[in-house]
């Protein structure tokens, strides 16, 4: 009976406001914890709007918002005329998910009109800090991030800054109540990377979460700085000036560059160390 009546007053109001008055959700992109606003337009009259009382009502109980400017609750609802638009502004403050997926109601004087505040125009932010780390092991860069809570379902994209990564990222949602729980996982081979910049980016709704951006560190810089240290080291030991003619004689790949002075060579492979190099050449040349 009581759903009955429910249908038959939607109906009543349906065929007696078309046309006079309606809200439409003002906020874009309304997001969760924030102030969302509610405009409702309420005449083409130009006698707008003291004529009559305004009144907004909400859920399927119809609970009152706010009559003229009173409010139920002032923490929650601030209502607001602005008489040059004959708009009625029902502002609901920090939003939160108990009053998402329920009817509101905005009239004016016998001008009534209802519709669901549907949670597909909204956003939950994940609350997690971003960017987060990656993790470096052996030839491997892994993100495992988690998003506990947020809405809707993330659309995310990986690139190093020329290839697109997509496929060594794994994106799995599930449902969290109204909301949705995700793991986001990259695992990337950067054996032959350098200096490149990993990002992957999130579009939670409109709006975009950087939750990874990561420079890699330079493997082969890594081990050919440790060499060239070792090198040093070893020169100053030895007082042995190793010339670019004689490191040459090394029979392996090289490319040279001055460091301090000193004629060393950068390596184009990663080498096991430099020690075991130059004692490669101290057995040869001996
Ligand atoms: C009232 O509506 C007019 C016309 O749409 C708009 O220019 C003005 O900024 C609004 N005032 C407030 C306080 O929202
Ligand atoms: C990432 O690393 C930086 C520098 O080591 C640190 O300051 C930051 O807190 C880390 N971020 C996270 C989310 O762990
Ligand atoms: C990612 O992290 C979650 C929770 O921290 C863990 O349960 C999951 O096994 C991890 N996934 C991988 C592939 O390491
Ligand atoms: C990733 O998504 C962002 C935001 O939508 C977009 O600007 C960027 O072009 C996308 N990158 C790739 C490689 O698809
Ligand atoms: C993505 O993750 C899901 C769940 O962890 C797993 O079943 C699936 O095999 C993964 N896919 C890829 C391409 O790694
Ligand atoms: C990544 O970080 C760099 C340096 O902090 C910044 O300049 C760049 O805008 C960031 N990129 C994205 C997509 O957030």
């Amino acid at each position: 009976m009581c759903i009955l009546k429910n249908v038959l007053i939607i109906v009543f109001i349906y065929t007696e406001t078309n046309g006079h008055i309606s809200w439409t959700l003002h906020t874009k992109p309304a997001v969760f914890g924030q102030d969302i606003q509610l405009v409702c337009d309420l005449t083409s009259d130009a006698h707008c709007c003291s004529r009559y009382t305004r009144k907004w009502v909400k859920d399927w109980t119809y609970d009152v918002v706010t009559i003229n400017k009173a409010s139920s609750n002032i923490w929650k609802y601030e209502e607001c005329l602005n008489s040059s638009s004959s708009t009625s502004i029902l502002t609901i403050k920090s939003f939160d998910e108990e009053y998402v997926n329920i009817p509101y109601e905005c009239t004016y004087g016998f001008d009534t009109f209802s519709k669901v505040l549907n949670i597909k125009y909204f956003e939950y932010h994940p609350e997690e800090k971003f960017p987060d780390n990656l993790t470096i092991y052996k030839n491997y860069v892994e993100a495992n991030i988690t998003m506990k809570k947020f809405y809707p379902i993330p659309k995310c994209n990986a690139t190093d800054g020329v290839n697109d990564l997509k496929q060594n990222l794994n994106v799995t949602s599930e449902s969290n109540g109204l909301f949705f729980t995700s793991n986001i996982h990259l695992l990337y081979d950067i054996r032959h990377s350098c200096q490149e910049t990993i990002v992957v980016i999130c579009m939670v709704g409109q709006t975009p979460f950087t939750v990874v951006n990561h420079t890699l560190p330079c493997l082969l810089d890594l081990e050919i700085g440790k060499a060239v240290y070792e090198y040093q080291q070893y020169a100053v030991n030895t007082k042995l000036a190793m010339k670019y003619e004689d490191m040459a004689k090394i029979n392996y790949e090289t490319a040279h560059e001055d460091v301090a002075g000193l004629n060393l060579f950068y390596l184009d492979f990663r080498p096991p160390s430099m020690q075991s190099i130059l004692v490669d050449y101290q057995k040869k040349t001996q």
